[in-house]
């Protein structure tokens, strides 16, 4: 039993992952602004310390990072819109959440730092070849310039400080609970209440969808497991096109919707990259596991649950 900090940990993926560590019996705390609202089920908030406050706020991060012998930094803003919408607070979160983090972990002796950094450092890289760790990088938004830096700081404070961390790069995480900012709680809602599900560009260009429950595993492995400071991709190592999935999702809810391709907004311009595809081999060799739910599969888990819910619900789930 550990005492963890989960920052973010209200979110999609934090909410998981300290669903995962109360299960294992940890001591939990949660430091969450709630800029998404609150994820984490009742009985789950009510067996962790919550704290609401922000990253980027020094003598906050100080008061519930104190004690703690591993931190999970997961705050972050995220979302192609949000974030093309809000450079500033994207980097300002990142920067000076990180900052903050790492201070506080090397003034209280915390062993380790489990940092959720992105697929996004690829940038177009990945034009002919699934990527990865030791490619040449091509970050271009703020959200992912900032997550490399950040990557790179903690290198510099495992050299400097001895930090240890592992920063872990996500590749398109879906599962129950995300709300609709990412594609693919979009694509089950515009199906679910039989609207068009509206494809940006021509459908051709390439993602690798990675589940949740596989996600939540090498975040709490490579913190059992790693030691020193390194980057591990965690991906399915499964290449989609977003035509193929939205003609998954429209089988597999039997939705009378079309499928419409339709413009991106030119904010998106930045972010649309050709190709995703990531290697978990790193992450697979040094843990002894690495993502295998295939979309098919995590696709119908989803689908299964929403027959559950009602649409009022699903519309709740919007970003
Ligand atoms: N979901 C993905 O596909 C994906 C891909 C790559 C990387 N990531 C990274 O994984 C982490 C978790 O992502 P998610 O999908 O759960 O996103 P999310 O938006 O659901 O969760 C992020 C959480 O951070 C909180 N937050 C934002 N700003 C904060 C601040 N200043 N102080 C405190 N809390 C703050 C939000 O309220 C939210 O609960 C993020 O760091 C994200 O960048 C996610």
């Amino acid at each position: 039993m550990k005492k963890i900090l989960v920052t973010g940990g209200a979110g999609f993926i934090g909410s998981h992952l300290v669903k995962r560590l109360t299960e294992q019996g940890n001591y939990v705390t949660v430091l969450d602004n709630l800029l998404r609202g609150n994820k984490l089920e009742k009985h789950i908030l009510n067996s962790v310390r919550f704290v609401k406050g922000d990253v980027r706020d020094f003598e906050t991060v100080k008061a519930v990072s104190k004690g703690c012998e591993l931190i999970y930094h997961f705050a972050a803003v995220l979302g192609v819109d949000v974030v093309a919408d809000n450079p500033v607070e994207t980097m300002e979160t990142e920067i000076i959440g990180m900052k903050n983090i790492s201070d506080s972990a090397i003034l209280f002796g915390t062993e380790k730092i489990i940092y959720a950094s992105t697929s996004g450092v690829y940038g177009h890289s990945a034009i002919n070849q699934s990527v990865t760790e030791n490619i040449q990088i091509d970050p271009r938004t703020s959200y992912a310039i900032a997550k490399r830096y950040n990557e790179i700081y903690l290198a510099a404070l495992h050299e400097e400080k001895g930090l240890q961390s592992v920063s872990l790069r996500f590749f398109n995480v879906y599962g129950i609970g995300q709300d609709n900012r990412m594609v693919v709680p979009r694509f089950f809602e515009q199906a679910l209440l039989n609207n068009s599900i509206t494809v940006y560009g021509n459908g051709k260009q390439t993602r690798d969808f990675t589940y949740i429950e596989d996600t939540v595993n090498a975040c709490v492995l490579t913190a059992e497991k790693v030691k020193g400071c390194e980057i591990f991709n965690v991906a399915n190592e499964e290449e989609k096109t977003i035509m193929d999935l939205a003609k998954e999702i429209k089988a597999i809810t039997k939705t009378q919707s079309e499928i419409t391709l339709i413009e991106a907004p030119k904010k998106r311009y930045d972010f649309e990259v050709e190709r995703r595809m990531g290697n978990s081999e790193k992450l697979f060799y040094a843990v002894g596991s690495k993502p295998s739910t295939s979309l098919s599969k995590g696709l119908k888990i989803i689908s299964n649950h929403f027959k559950n819910e009602s649409k009022s619900q699903l519309v709740k789930q919007r970003g």
